[in-house]
């Protein structure tokens, strides 16, 4: 898969902040015609011993009111915020912008075997259809049942270990004009999007505590290191956090 950055032009281009990842995605519509996929924009908060949430699996509080502020932001300059069922099944979350100002994104669940529950505070806003990404072989009664309830189930075709195929669910979203995406988490989905190489920012909240839990890099999901730099970091403190913005360089495997 190409690199973003063997493109010259791309590059150069820093992200030092809400400003340049604004200007990012002011080209998204172009990085879509041109990819054939929508701009992938990775962010998390993690503990600096790298968890992104419990040994169970289970929410932690890890962003402080700054940097909490700094992702609703974010989310408001995608066009869709994207998680996984573990992430639904977790947090309950609603995906919102909260008290920023701007459009919700409109949201994403990576979800095989269609596991959502009808009640999921998700499927309870009364402004969008989330689109629930799962499997062809997925139990058509479950769709009818989260069709009810508010969401749009979508088909997509699965990769070899049975998941959704992430480069496929990439090219469909580009046809359904989606120009940008921030992929949130859990650490699954973290973890598969940076294997097949589907980030082009990378923004990683540290929180000062140190969890022993989740780690970000899913060591579950594959005997491979992941061996990835961030180009050109940023740096910027936000309350107690400190968050690094960047773009990504893999190494030739
Ligand atoms: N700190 C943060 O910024 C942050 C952000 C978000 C979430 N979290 C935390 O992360 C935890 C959940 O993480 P998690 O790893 O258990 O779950 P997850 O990454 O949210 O969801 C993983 C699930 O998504 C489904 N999936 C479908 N296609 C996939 C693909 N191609 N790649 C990966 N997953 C795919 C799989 O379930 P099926 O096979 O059943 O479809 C998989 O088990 C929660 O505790 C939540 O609080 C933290």
């Amino acid at each position: 898969m190409e690199n973003e950055l063997s493109d010259p032009t791309a590059r150069h281009r820093f992200v030092r902040g809400l400003p340049d990842l604004s200007a990012l995605l002011s080209e998204a519509a172009e990085f879509r015609s041109r990819r054939r996929r929508p701009f992938v924009v990775l962010s998390y908060a993690q503990s600096v011993d790298g968890s992104i949430a419990g040994r169970r699996r289970e929410r932690i509080r890890l962003s402080g009111a700054e940097s909490m502020h700094l992702t609703y932001s974010i989310r408001a300059r995608c066009d869709v915020i994207l998680v996984g069922i573990g992430t639904i099944l977790a947090d309950d979350p609603r995906l919102t912008v909260k008290q920023v100002d701007g459009p919700h994104p409109h949201p994403v669940v990576l979800d095989t075997r269609l596991r959502t529950p009808p009640a999921a505070r998700l499927l309870q806003r009364p402004d969008v259809r989330p689109w629930l990404i799962h499997a062809p072989a997925a139990p058509p009664e479950r769709i009818r049942r989260l069709s009810r309830s508010g969401a749009d189930p979508m088909p997509c075709s699965a990769a070899s270990d049975g998941r959704i195929d992430l480069p496929a669910l990439m090219q469909a979203l580009a046809e359904r004009a989606v120009n940008s995406v921030m992929v949130e988490g859990g650490a699954r989905v973290i973890t598969s999007f940076l294997r097949q190489r589907l980030a082009d920012v990378v923004i990683v909240t540290i929180s000062p505590q140190l969890v022993g839990g989740l780690p970000v890099i899913d060591p579950g999901e594959s005997d491979r290191t992941l061996d990835l730099h961030i180009d050109h970091p940023f740096y910027q403190t936000l309350g107690r956090d400190l968050v690094i913005w960047g773009r990504p360089r893999w190494t030739a495997a």
